[in-house]
């Protein structure tokens, strides 16, 4: 007979791939709680709730809830997709450089600094154009491709003046001229599942800020090179973005680690949202051997 496990999945909002994850444990028969992250709590005194999980996939929006969520249940010995480690790297994308970067995993040149004067100083050192993006972040928010002088100036002063904390971290990257699109490929464990390309118009090619899906074959060299990705940051269920420059070849962009694949599921036809239980599930089970 098969062992029954019981699964949390930690959500934030009923997107559509929450409702193929959920379809996905239904179908199966699987004995899953759904766990709203604005609703849960941690007792510390009292964790046993918690302990009554197999394993929990955590699917949340906001970085900080899903990341600390995480920090809680692997300190409980709750095994979750992904690791807190996992997510520690992946949500963030200096952290997730320098990884890639120890790993020697080919990726775009990435200088940081803390101030706006270090900042300016090591985009003029770059040269024109770089982009800037927050280190914590998705959807294309607050990206900003950045052509001249004038340009950095501003930008710098405005993340100084107006941003928060996080934005005192610059993240500075060399701009790659791609071919109109990047590539998202979805990898499990030790397998890439699916790849598409993301086509637009704008150099932003994130299907959340319009870019369109096609299928794209998975080469030897993007199956390698995803690989090489998933297991420097860790391994679990990810969605690492590569970027094709002309000169450099297939590079690595960034590597997220509770990813939509809205778009990448229907195009692939592959049912990512059932791979993701039948990992989640084989969590459980190496947790309890
Ligand atoms: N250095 C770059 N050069 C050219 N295009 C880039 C660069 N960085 C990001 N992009 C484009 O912007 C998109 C979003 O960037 P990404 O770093 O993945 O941030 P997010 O976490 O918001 O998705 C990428 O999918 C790619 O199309
Ligand atoms: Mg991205």
């Amino acid at each position: 007979m098969q062992k029954r496990y019981h699964i949390g999945v930690l959500y934030s909002r009923m997107r559509v791939e929450e409702k193929w994850i959920f379809g996905a444990m239904e179908k199966r028969g699987i004995d899953y709680d759904r766990l709203d992250d604005r609703e849960v709590s941690f007792d510390l005194e009292a964790p046993e709730p918690w302990l009554s999980y197999d394993a929990v996939l955590e699917r949340s929006i906001s970085y900080t809830s899903g990341l600390y969520s995480l920090r809680m249940l692997n300190t409980l010995g709750v095994p979750t997709v992904n690791k807190a480690s996992v997510a520690e790297i992946c949500g963030d994308k200096l952290v997730t450089s320098a990884v890639l970067a120890k790993a020697g995993v080919p990726q775009p040149h990435v200088v940081t600094a803390f101030t706006p004067e270090a900042a300016l100083a090591a985009i003029e050192a770059f040269g024109y154009p770089v982009v800037l993006k927050p280190v914590v972040g998705s959807w294309g928010r607050l990206l900003a491709k950045v052509n001249d002088r004038d340009a950095a100036e501003a930008v710098l002063e405005h993340k100084a003046t107006l941003g928060s904390v996080q934005h005192s971290v610059f993240y500075i990257q060399e701009y790659i001229h791609k071919p109109g699109r990047d590539i998202r490929a979805i990898v499990i464990g030790d397998r890439v599942i699916t790849a598409i390309y993301r086509k637009s118009e704008h150099w932003i090619t994130n299907t959340a800020r319009g870019g369109e899906g096609e299928l794209c074959p998975i080469t030897p060299e993007i199956e390698a090179l995803c690989l090489k990705a998933t297991a420097a940051v860790g391994g679990g269920v990810l969605a690492v973005d590569l970027v094709e420059h002309p000169d450099k070849g297939m590079l690595v962009n960034e590597i997220n680690h509770t990813m939509e694949f809205h778009t990448a599921q229907p195009v692939s036809s592959v049912d990512i949202a059932n791979e993701i239980v039948n990992y989640t599930v084989e969590m459980a089970k190496k947790g309890k051997e």
